[in-house]
């Protein structure tokens, strides 16, 4: 993305969108701009500072296939971050909006639905795509028409520690790898387009594989050479591990995936674990029970045009990202 591109976006942020002419006056003069990847320290520090959480370097990865999907709203005179949108299209129909924040300390005074509407007018007459905290369910549902909810719901799951010893951790025939070298990284990208998503993430998925602070691993059937499953954990914006995604073509598979992933990433059991299973996939749900994570929340999502369908969604035990993935 050309710098010069994302100056032409900067728009007046002056707080007279805000009705309340009180909470105007104490707000500083800020603009809208596209974010960069020097702002992702302040991004994940905000998202944090909300009790949200998203991988270290995810937004990196994202915002290498969509800069447009991502905006960030900057302090005129300091050139501090105050808060952050974004709205990404990694498969040509649908968005996802996510990392929708400001910092606790400039809220209410307008920024949010200021850089909401410049990630809405990437969205276009495209659909869309959200996870809605309970908070603001009611205005993503009755304001922001995304009024089409999906059945289907996220779990998010949660643990200072982790226990191992009821998962899969071996299975004969079955080899786990990193997923390194050109012609493997192809083959699960493969997977996922075939296996899972329908569409090929093939632009974002080898960013994935190589964000620092994380381990991919792919399974590997040996008796036909075929990818049967791949997962990845990074570290997060609290310094606890973070799974995702994880899909795989059975409950076994995936538990041998969850368990080697923790296996090579000590952060998971030192720190704890973040993991978003979706509520139709009970084996998802069974691997969270056998880890021993603690269920905090159930979020629906929520649509603006028509709800998502079209996924191979039993493959999925834990979904990519809460903020940038319909799953
Ligand atoms: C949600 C959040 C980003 C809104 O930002 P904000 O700057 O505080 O909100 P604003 O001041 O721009 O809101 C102005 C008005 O627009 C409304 N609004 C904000 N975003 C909106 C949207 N996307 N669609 C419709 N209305 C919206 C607000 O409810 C408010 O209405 P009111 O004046 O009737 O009270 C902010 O509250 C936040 O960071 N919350 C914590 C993080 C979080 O929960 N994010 C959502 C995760 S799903």
């Amino acid at each position: 993305m050309a710098t010069t591109t994302v100056d032409t976006i900067t728009i007046d942020g002056h707080n007279h969108h805000r009705p309340h002419q009180q909470q105007q006056q104490c707000g500083p003069n800020y603009h809208i701009r596209y974010m960069t990847e020097t702002d992702v320290p302040e991004v994940l520090q905000i998202w944090g500072d909300n009790n949200l959480h998203e991988g270290t370097h995810t937004i990196q990865s994202f915002l290498k296939v969509d800069p447009e999907g991502f905006v960030v709203a900057v302090d005129d005179r300091t050139g501090q971050v105050l808060g952050m949108c974004a709205g990404v299209f990694i498969n040509p129909d649908t968005g996802f909006i996510g990392l929708y924040g400001v910092d606790p300390v400039y809220q209410k005074l307008g920024i949010g639905l200021n850089m909401w509407q410049k990630i809405m007018a990437h969205i276009g007459d495209r659909n869309a795509g959200l996870y809605a905290v309970p908070e603001h369910l009611v205005m993503y549902r009755d304001r922001a028409g995304f009024a089409r909810e999906d059945s289907r719901q996220m779990v998010l799951y949660d643990g200072e520690s982790v226990r191992l010893r009821d998962l899969v951790k071996s299975m004969d025939g079955i080899r786990v790898e990193p997923i390194v070298g050109d012609q493997l990284v192809e083959r699960v990208v493969d997977y996922d387009n075939r296996g899972v998503h329908r569409y090929s993430r093939s632009r974002l998925l080898p960013g994935v594989f190589r964000e620092p602070d994380s381990v991919a691993l792919v399974a590997v059937d040996e008796y036909d050479d075929q990818v049967v499953g791949y997962g990845c954990m990074r570290t997060n914006n609290i310094g606890k591990a973070m799974a995702g995604p994880v899909y795989a073509n059975n409950d076994a598979l995936a538990e041998l995936l969850v368990y080697s992933l923790i296996d090579r990433f000590p952060t998971a059991q030192t720190r704890g674990l973040l993991f978003m299973t979706l509520d139709s996939n009970p084996g998802g749900i069974r691997i969270a029970d056998k880890l021993g994570l603690g269920k905090q929340e159930q979020l629906p999502r929520f649509f603006n045009k028509f709800v998502y369908t079209d996924a191979q969604w039993d493959r999925v035990y834990c979904i990519h990202s809460p903020n940038f993935a319909i799953f």
